[in-house]
């Protein structure tokens, strides 16, 4: 770790942007994992390496970096926090999202452990490494995309029925292991209420927002399968199905909202 790095972590004045090497120092200091192997994903705000822990598990080690702009608007009330704070914010809702779901048997990794900005997961894959995401394969690997797609489909469902939104639902966050989908990046998941009205501390997010992001995730998957598999579903048939018995209630609140607009 670098001097610059710590004044920055201690006072958080200036603006820092983390090195994986420096994010993977810390983590083997804070137990999350032993040897690393490869850095597997390296985005905007997060980095995710491949690598075993103290248990010997395969594990991805996911580390935010530095905040940016786009960190700022999507939390509120964090200006005042320095961005060592911010991401390591970032890193704990991941984990304990990835947590709720993974007990509530979605097809997710386990998440293993958390420490300020980095958390330690099951690996998706073999002991040679990680499996692919679906936006790698090429479109002849797959005999029969539509079943792929009902599974992606059911995904959307089971979360939706527990009354999770997954908020950033692609093929860059869908990988394909065993002929099976598992779904990761938990950042922008949200639980909702079954209204609109919630009171102030909730947690929860008012139904019809979550219903919105709901359309965003169905209509990035569903053209993701036109595209590139050239198959067709009906957007209102497959936000149908999704929402189930909670329809009623999502139309209860649209005509609500509707009405109070006159
Ligand atoms: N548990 C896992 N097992 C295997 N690979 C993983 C795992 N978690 C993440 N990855 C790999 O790391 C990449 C980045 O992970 P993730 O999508 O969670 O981060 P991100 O912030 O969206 O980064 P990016 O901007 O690169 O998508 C994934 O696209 C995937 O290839
Ligand atoms: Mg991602």
């Amino acid at each position: 770790m670098n001097e610059k790095y710590w004044m920055w972590r201690e006072t958080g004045v200036s603006a820092y942007e983390l090195t994986p090497q420096e994010a993977l120092a810390e983590a083997i200091e804070n137990n999350l994992i032993r040897e690393a192997f490869q850095v597997i994903g390296q985005g905007k705000e997060a980095f995710v390496c491949w690598g075993i822990d103290e248990e010997e598990r395969q594990i991805a080690l996911k580390s935010y970096k530095i905040y940016r702009t786009t960190h700022r608007q999507r939390i509120n009330n964090t200006s005042r926090i320095s961005p060592y704070q911010v991401i390591k914010q970032f890193a704990k809702l991941e984990f304990y999202k990835t947590l709720d779901l993974f007990e509530l048997k979605l097809p997710v990794p386990q998440p293993y452990k958390w420490h300020d900005f980095s958390f330690s997961m099951e690996l998706i894959g073999d002991n040679a490494g990680p499996s692919p995401l679906l936006k790698d394969f090429s479109k002849e690997y797959f005999d029969d995309p539509s079943e792929l797609m009902e599974k992606c489909i059911d995904f959307l469902y089971d979360i939706f029925q527990l009354h999770y939104v997954h908020g950033d639902f692609s093929e860059h966050n869908i990988i394909l292991h065993n002929e099976e989908i598992v779904v990761i990046d938990f950042l922008q998941t949200k639980k909702f209420a079954l209204k609109d009205s919630i009171d102030g501390g909730s947690k929860l997010i008012p139904l019809t927002r979550a219903y919105r992001i709901l359309q965003r995730d169905v209509n990035a998957i569903l053209t993701y399968f036109k595209r590139c598999h050239r198959l067709q579903a009906d957007q209102n048939e497959v936000l149908d199905y999704i929402t189930g018995d909670i329809k009623n209630k999502i139309e209860k609140e649209l005509e609500l909202k509707h009405e109070m607009s006159y």
